[in-house]
């Protein structure tokens, strides 16, 4: 694996992924906006794996998709318009390797849809019960401006009450940059 030169939120998340995921997995993007997490998904689960992808926005699955199709890759996803705190209608239990969520607005989209504490806690705690035991979610919390600032105290005060002998959670804020800087975090679903 290449020597790590950039450090944004996001590419502290895809090194996750790159690390954990493996062909034939089963992966869940739960915030599918325009395709790219979905896409790289698709690319790390290979032609034996699959990808779930969620969105509320018709604009956001037609994007998912249209980058799919233009990588060859539409065969390995289902891009759902759907919340995804309905992920457990379509997912069993115990049965996801990894599971994305990036919150925030639609990029280059409507910046008043945006994810909700409400349904992105109900969609994390839902979330956690799909994972494999090993299995691993990562979040990363955008805010700023006027937006965001609720779902981020929710969710920061949640994440504490998860039960320590389920979960290892691992938050890395970015402590001396300025201007709001996304937070990623990484929540391992350890074996018990
Ligand atoms: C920051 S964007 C995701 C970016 C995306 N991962 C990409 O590669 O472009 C957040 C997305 O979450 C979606 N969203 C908001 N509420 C949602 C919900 N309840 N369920 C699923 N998606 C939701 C928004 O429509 C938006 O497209």
């Amino acid at each position: 694996m290449k020597r790590m030169t950039s450090f944004s939120a996001l590419d502290i998340i895809n090194r996750v992924l790159d690390e954990h995921v493996q062909e034939g997995d089963l992966c869940v993007d739960a915030t599918a906006g325009r395709g790219f997490d979905t896409l790289h998904l698709c690319r790390l689960v290979g032609g034996s794996g699959h990808v779930k992808a969620f969105d509320i926005q018709q604009e956001a699955v037609d994007s998912t998709k249209a980058l799919l199709e233009e990588h060859g890759m539409a065969e390995r996803a289902d891009v759902l318009l759907m919340s995804h705190s309905e992920m457990d209608t379509v997912l069993e239990e115990e049965s996801v390797s990894l599971m994305t969520f990036n919150f925030g607005w639609l990029p280059k989209g409507d910046h008043t849809i945006n994810t909700k504490k409400e349904t992105s806690i109900a969609a994390i705690e839902k979330g956690l019960k799909l994972l494999k035991n090993g299995g691993i979610m990562t979040l990363i919390i955008y805010y700023g401006r006027e937006t965001g600032f609720e779902e981020r105290d929710a969710i920061l005060a949640y994440l504490p009450t998860l039960d320590n002998r389920k979960y290892t959670v691992i938050e890395m804020p970015f402590v001396n940059r300025t201007n709001c800087p996304p937070i990623p975090i990484v929540i391992i679903k350890d074996h018990i």
